[in-house]
């Protein structure tokens, strides 16, 4: 790798002006003991940074790159988009386009609204979910990050895992979260008390939760723990909502409630379905979507909201990957580049492991199993710096923590993978 000098120049100066030099703490590397990277381009799998090194990229803007970076067809349908303007505040057809695919391809989806961010899709979402039902209390599970709105910062994951406990953000009222309850995540007896507790009886909104659970690193729920939220929701007459920002699209192409078999009330997406651009949504049951102003009581709104640009690298994103085999050459060359570092921990009785499903996963350091946030509390966060910056050395960006997801896309060339594989395996050695 070559110095680092432009990068560091940069950050710098950053820093005396954005907070942390970032405008996500995330990116900051915060515990990596590294300075944190400065990216000039990227293209296909690899990032080029200021002062011109290359690395092979598996964070892909947090999952958002199924199609890798700068893809051609997203490139130039976004261009040509471009030519006719770049935002109105009015309607546009291509918003009903990139409606019309989800409301195709999901089958909860009846009615749909986009939005700019996960953070806003899952925000509006628990208010209509309020309001629908016409109760306060929404459930999450800790680890499980839905965004940075107040009512979700309780034992949120992602770049808030390592914060306090119960509000995981200073500046929060207790009054805003006093609605919240954050039970442990794949355990049905918490919830089953929750519901059967006189004191909860008829003020559940709903339940919410990421079904593969991205953020505390990849930890899928259990199919009996989800058949079973179905199941105590509707007879509480309360919501099932799932946060699918990040296995929308990702896990297959009807997404986590299509891997389940099980239709939530509410769904939220994000990442993938802005194809690399600022764009995210909410969606579900008709009778539902239809509380929403202008139709409902529930009022939620945007500027940007349908942006066309977002929404043609949207469109454009999920065509790709509707061609056959997306999904199973994706899962193959996971499955390809893993298999080698699975056997290698088995073998070697090494205590971590890979949790995977389709094309993202985590390498945990220190469990050889992670099912909740209370496992992923005992990670070794020290050996997994140390291997974060092993591999950063050689030209290969994972996301800078191991409660983050890794994720493969179906522009990772198989040579970069064997690369990397080769690098994860001499660590191990
Ligand atoms: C599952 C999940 N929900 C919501 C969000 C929030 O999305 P955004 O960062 O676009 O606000 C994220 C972000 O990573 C996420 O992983």
């Amino acid at each position: 790798m070559q110095s680092r000098t432009q990068s560091k120049k940069i950050f710098d100066k950053m820093c005396e002006i954005i907070p942390g030099g970032v405008n996500s703490p995330v990116r900051a590397c915060s515990g990596m003991g590294q300075l944190p990277m400065v990216i000039d381009h990227a293209k296909h799998d690899i990032l080029t940074d200021v002062d011109g090194n290359h690395y092979i990229d598996f964070c892909c803007s947090w999952g958002s790159l199924l199609h890798g970076h700068a893809h051609p067809k997203i490139l130039e349908a976004v261009q040509a988009r471009m030519h006719k303007g770049t935002s109105f505040g009015i309607t546009t057809n291509i918003e009903g386009e990139l409606a019309q695919e989800i409301v195709n391809l999901i089958e909860s989806i009846e009615k749909i609204r986009f939005v700019s961010s996960g953070t806003e899709a899952t925000m509006s979402v628990a208010r209509l979910a309020r309001g629908f039902t016409n109760r306060d209390i929404i459930i999450k599970f800790s680890g499980n990050y839905h965004g940075h709105a107040d009512l979700f910062l309780v034992q949120a994951g992602s770049g808030v895992f390592q914060l306090s406990p119960t509000s995981s953000s200073a500046g929060i009222p207790a009054d805003s979260v006093k609605h919240t309850l954050s039970l442990p995540f794949n355990d049905i007896e918490a919830v089953r008390e929750v519901f059967e507790n006189p004191k909860y009886k008829g003020c559940i909104a709903g339940v919410i939760l990421e079904p593969v659970a991205a953020n505390m690193g990849v930890v899928p729920a259990t199919s009996e723990f989800i058949n079973f939220l179905r199941d105590i929701t509707q007879k509480h007459g309360s919501l099932l909502i799932f946060d699918e920002v990040i296995t929308g699209f990702r896990v297959g192409l009807k997404g986590a409630q299509g891997m389940y078999g099980v239709k939530p009330d509410l769904s939220c997406f994000g990442k993938i379905i802005g194809g690399g651009l600022p764009a995210a949504a909410f969606g579900g049951r008709a009778d539902i979507m239809n509380y929403l102003a202008p139709l409902g009581p529930v009022y939620q709104a945007g500027t940007l909201s349908g942006n066309p640009l977002a929404m043609e690298a949207g469109l454009q994103a999920l065509k790709l990957l509707q061609k056959p085999g997306f999904y199973e050459s994706l899962k193959q060359n996971t499955d390809l580049f893993l298999y080698p570092i699975k056997e290698i921990i088995k073998m070697n009785n090494v205590n971590a492991c890979i949790q995977q499903v389709g094309s993202m996963f985590t390498l945990f350091f220190g469990k050889k199993e992670v099912k909740n946030m209370e496992d992923a509390k005992e990670l070794d966060n020290e050996m997994f710096a140390k291997f974060f910056r092993y591999m950063f050395e050689r030209g290969v960006y994972i996301p800078p923590s191991q409660h983050e997801a890794w994720f493969i896309s179906s522009q990772h060339k198989m040579e970069n993978l064997i690369k990397t594989r080769d690098i994860i395996l001499n660590f191990f050695k």
